[in-house]
């Protein structure tokens, strides 16, 4: 199964798949394309030294916003994808990719989803909000991306429990460490051997 992994940042997301395809816990996937829309992002870095495609597609440099949709697309077609993995991706994916994608789009958000997610719940705001409400426990969610926000249907979670005295920072690298470097990987296997299915907008396995 071909990969594309659409970056935004540092890529430690991207790093996990391409340890965990490497060492084999990843079978049956290959990462066929990194795309960033950020040309200095350091997960393009992190492609590059594992001789990974890297490419840049950023809205910034089209002249309407439908042309970067289109080139975002062609860029999947061109590389054969068959999976899309948004791993901090901070673009909303477009209508196209979406309708072109269905159920072939997995996105990592860093709670347990519906708590804390849509619109202008990413990064370290996640974070933020679930110190500043109190939670004893949050974690992070892998779901199938739909034409929503952070609503497509459920594939893993993982419990992350909050510590006293946790500042943002600290509660996210453990979400990284406990929760998202772990179940991202684990979906990808699911999906690339064929062990779950969406039914009704659930996820079930195979
Ligand atoms: C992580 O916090 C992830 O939960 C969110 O974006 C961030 C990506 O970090 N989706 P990285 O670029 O994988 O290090």
């Amino acid at each position: 199964m071909k990969l594309a992994v659409l970056v935004s940042g540092g890529g430690t997301n991207l790093q996990a798949i391409i340890d965990k395809i490497e060492n084999g816990t990843i079978k049956n996937a290959e990462i066929a394309v990194v795309i960033s829309n950020k040309k200095d992002a350091f997960a393009l870095e992190r492609a590059k030294k594992h001789g990974i495609a890297g490419v840049c597609i950023s809205p910034k440099d089209y002249a309407t916003r439908e042309a970067f949709n289109d080139a975002l697309l062609a860029s999947l077609n061109e590389y054969q994808v068959d999976l899309v993995v948004l791993a901090g991706y901070l673009v909303i994916v477009p209508k196209n990719v979406v309708d072109a994608f269905e159920n072939r789009i997995i996105n990592i958000h860093p709670s347990l989803i519906p708590s804390f997610c849509g619109d202008g719940f990413y990064g370290l705001k996640v974070h933020e909000a679930v110190l500043a409400r109190g939670n004893k426990v949050t974690g992070a969610t892998v779901h199938f991306v739909d034409d929503g926000t952070d609503t497509g249907p459920i594939i893993l979670q993982k419990a992350v429990y909050v510590q006293e005295g946790d500042t943002p920072e600290v509660l996210q690298k453990r979400v990284m460490e406990e929760a998202e470097w772990n179940i991202l990987p684990e979906a990808i296997n699911l999906i690339a051997n064929d062990k779950i299915e969406v039914v009704d907008k659930l996820v079930r396995s195979k």
